[in-house]
């Protein structure tokens, strides 16, 4: 399957403010996988696809993952919703007919952050949270995000606004996303 039929599967089952989200994610995917040299179009397909699993209820998709035996991370178990990119990592191979590691652990991995996300992951990673359409961000914000050097730094900037965010709503980050920035922080590299 290629790009074109996919976002037609998600443009039919996500709402239209979600679909532009995802539109926006594309866009930022696109431009740092060509940068980063990786693969443009699996980036492109997992940034329209990520969002695919957000209509289904919490409850359901803790059963799904528990059902299908994907791990779940005890922050993930409190609030089910964090569960949408490991549902929608289950589907993407299969509706795509793509098998592609990368491609199922970057959408994963999408909502905390993980080490093994890999460098596609942290494209999605740093184009869910930086899209045009995002209103906590400014123009300023974005070339301060866009402008790191590497995929690690960018990841780091993300992580660090995260967890001042975190601060504020007075809830940790999650186990997982502080490895992912103890892993930076030691000179960890997302594996390509
Ligand atoms: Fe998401
Ligand atoms: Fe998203």
């Amino acid at each position: 399957m290629d790009y074109t039929t996919l976002e037609k599967i998600v443009r039919e089952s996500e709402k239209p403010s979600r679909f532009e989200h995802s539109l926006g994610v594309v866009e930022v995917c696109q431009v740092l996988a060509k940068r980063f040299r990786l693969d443009v179009e699996l980036s492109r397909m997992t940034g329209i696809f990520h969002d695919y699993a957000r209509y289904m209820d919490g409850s359901d998709m803790l059963a799904f993952c528990l059902k299908h035996g994907i791990p779940v991370e005890e922050e993930e178990r409190k609030s089910p919703m964090l569960l949408h990119g490991a549902v929608a990592a289950w589907y993407f191979p299969r509706i795509t007919n793509i098998w592609d590691e990368r491609a199922e652990l970057a959408i994963r991995h999408h909502t905390l952050a993980s080490p093994g996300m890999g460098a596609l992951g942290a494209v999605l990673y740093v184009a869910d949270y930086s899209e045009k359409g995002r209103r906590h961000l400014d123009d300023n914000d974005r070339l301060v995000i866009w402008g790191k050097a590497n995929l690690e730094e960018m990841v780091l900037e993300v992580l660090h606004r995260e967890e001042e965010y975190s601060f504020t709503v007075n809830r940790p980050l999650a186990r997982i996303t502080a490895q992912t920035r103890d892993y930076l922080l030691s000179g960890g590299r997302f594996a390509l």
